[in-house]
């Protein structure tokens, strides 16, 4: 008994924020911190530092399957921290049991936009974290984007929470979701 709630407890003290890119993770992971109190974690970044290497630059040396296996590595090497806000990178859910690590590690929470959302917020988007969307654009970037967000969207339904909209309202939205200590699924 003295286990589980001790599980439960340090459970609710991880957010694993999710979905695709240009979401709102990082944006909304560093506002959400400040607010909890809790400190920030951007998997990209870690993964970019342990490696002096930007994203873009593991793509291209190492190939992308070697990134999904550092991803999956810093997942289980940032779960151990308490207290933390942790921004995940779009494809970390669909990759190996993540989604399910995560769900057992942490509460997980689907920033869920539209294709339409998505698009407009990545033109003009860091090629250097993205390469997946390098030279996209217009029409192309749409239609890669909608196919990607179909085939991801089975593992991002897999999270515990839902929130979308903007920046600002999500943030209030996961405040007063994990304040509400409610540890059962629930979609905002
Ligand atoms: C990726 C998302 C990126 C980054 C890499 C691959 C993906 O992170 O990890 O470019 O497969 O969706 P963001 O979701 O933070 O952009």
């Amino acid at each position: 008994m003295f286990d589980r709630v001790q599980n439960m407890l340090q459970t609710m003290n991880r957010i694993f924020l999710i979905g695709y890119m240009g979401s709102g993770k990082t944006t909304v992971g560093q506002l959400l911190a400040t607010k909890l109190g809790y400190s920030f974690i951007d998997m990209d970044t870690h993964i970019e530092s342990k490696l002096f290497k930007s994203v873009s630059q593991i793509f291209a040396e190492l190939g992308e399957q070697q990134f999904r296996l550092l991803e999956h590595q810093c997942l289980h090497e940032i779960a151990e921290f308490n207290n933390a806000v942790i921004s995940t990178g779009g494809g970390v859910p669909c990759f190996f049991d993540n989604m399910k690590y995560m769900n057992e590690h942490g509460i997980t929470i689907y920033l869920k936009l539209t294709a339409e959302e998505l698009t407009e917020r990545l033109e003009g988007f860091q090629a250097n974290k993205r390469p997946l969307l390098a030279g996209k654009k217009g029409k192309e970037l749409y239609q890669f984007i909608a196919e990607g967000l179909a085939k991801r969207e089975p593992f991002y339904s897999q999270a515990t929470y839902y929130v979308s909209g903007e920046i600002e309202s999500m943030v209030s939205e996961v405040c007063e979701m994990v304040k509400s200590d409610n540890p059962s699924r629930k979609v905002l």
